[in-house]
């Protein structure tokens, strides 16, 4: 993806945030500790960490974590998130690509052609996707009959 098509996403400073929202990780079950950094359309930054529960499942993940922070808030118009994971006490050494949850969350409030996400191993080793490409074909709110608040 061009330069171009990140201006206004301050790359570097939201990889930065999601591994700051990745210390606060509570995974005691999975080991494995996730940030995220949301950035909505006026430049906020909403950060997550994955909560797990010994009932396993109601863990959450950190992307829905910063997600439900900024919807509550009342921000649903983002225009990039990053996303930081790897096990417990070791280098991040791989991209936390968001699970298939996250990605359908995603795709609830965001146009799948323009959000971008972020994973990142640090804040020079990213990659940038498009929602689009990795939930091709998504189902979004326009597919349900007489419910198209999510992207309004
Ligand atoms: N996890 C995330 O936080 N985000 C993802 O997109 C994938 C998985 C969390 C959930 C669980 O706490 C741990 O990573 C292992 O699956």
């Amino acid at each position: 993806m061009d330069e171009l098509y990140l201006k206004d996403i301050p790359v570097k400073e939201m990889i930065r945030a999601a591994m700051e929202a990745r210390k606060k990780a509570y995974a005691p079950y999975s080991h494995y500790q996730v940030g995220a950094a949301l950035l909505t359309r006026e430049l906020r930054i909403y950060t997550g960490c994955n909560i797990e529960n010994a009932a396993y499942g109601p863990s959450i993940c950190a992307e829905r974590t910063a997600i439900v922070k900024a919807v509550s808030e009342g921000w649903r118009k983002w225009k990039a998130i990053a996303i930081v994971g790897g096990p417990l006490g070791e280098e991040i050494s791989q991209y936390a690509f968001p699970c298939g949850v996250c990605r359908q969350v995603m795709q609830e409030f965001a146009d799948p052609d323009e959000f971008v996400v972020i994973v990142a191993k640090s804040q020079e080793d990213y990659k940038i996707n498009r929602l689009k490409d990795l939930l091709p074909e998504g189902f979004g709110p326009e597919n349900v009959a007489g419910s198209s608040e999510g992207r309004n």
